[in-house]
């Protein structure tokens, strides 16, 4: 495919997964005005999204091999790159995490490709997060086109510890100390056993039985 070509490809690809993404966006927008109106509480505590850039797109397919002159590199790239639209979700608490996927993925034109539970089973790093992907419908004066969407779910504290590991990873260029990598993991359960004293504290606040899994 000649350069003229993708470039309009990629620009009309971007276009659609931005409109998809922007349709979670508001999806979870509408999740959380309506408790806060309705249920006086709010299980979401930020909504943030970022559409892959044409150059980060093009990199990660140098990566994955995906070459521009190969057979149908668009097709490439709709099956192996699946977080050009990306959607993070942080909520106060891990059980708000599991209900707000939960309400996300009951949604009827929301189709669950896959789940990823890195809070039950976290990386070697200590990394913990709910990968979800999602597909849904964009409706276009062409007819409806199915975007894929990668929304992460994580907790404060989870957030909090995603960042500063990804700060260290970038300086140092991916190769970072041992020490470092000990010190990391370590903050990463720090984190964790703070999200379990703040659950059960919620738990507590709201009247319920912190035994109780109902
Ligand atoms: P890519 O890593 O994006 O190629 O996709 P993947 O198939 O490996 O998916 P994975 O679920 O591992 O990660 C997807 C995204 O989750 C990443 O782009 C990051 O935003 C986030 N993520 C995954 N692992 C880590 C981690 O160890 N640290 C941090 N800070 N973020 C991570
Ligand atoms: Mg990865």
């Amino acid at each position: 495919m000649s350069e003229g070509a993708w470039d309009e490809t990629v620009r009309r690809f971007l276009l659609e997964h931005r409109f998809g993404m922007d349709e979670v966006v508001t999806k979870l927008s509408i999740l959380r005005d309506e408790f806060a109106h309705l249920h006086d509480y709010n299980p979401i505590e930020s909504v943030s999204s970022r559409l892959k850039s044409p150059e980060s797109l093009l990199e990660k397919m140098e990566r994955r091999g995906i070459d521009l002159d190969g057979p149908d590199p668009l097709a490439r790239v709709r099956q192996e790159i699946t977080d050009v639209a990306g959607v993070r979700v942080t909520c106060s608490f891990v059980s708000d995490v599991y209900h707000v996927v939960d309400l996300l993925m009951a949604q009827p034109d929301v189709t669950t490709l896959e789940l990823r539970d890195y809070i039950a089973d976290p990386k070697p790093n200590g990394y913990r997060s709910l990968h979800a992907l999602v597909e849904v419908p964009v409706f276009l004066s062409g007819g409806s086109v199915p975007v894929v969407v990668e929304v992460q779910f994580r907790t404060i504290a989870m957030d909090f510890w995603a960042s500063l590991e990804h700060k260290i990873y970038y300086k140092y260029r991916r190769d970072v100390p041992a020490d470092l990598l000990a010190g990391l993991k370590e903050a990463a359960d720090t984190a964790y056993a703070l999200d379990a004293t703040m659950e059960r504290l919620h738990q507590e606040v709201r009247g319920l039985d912190p035994l109780d899994d109902s």
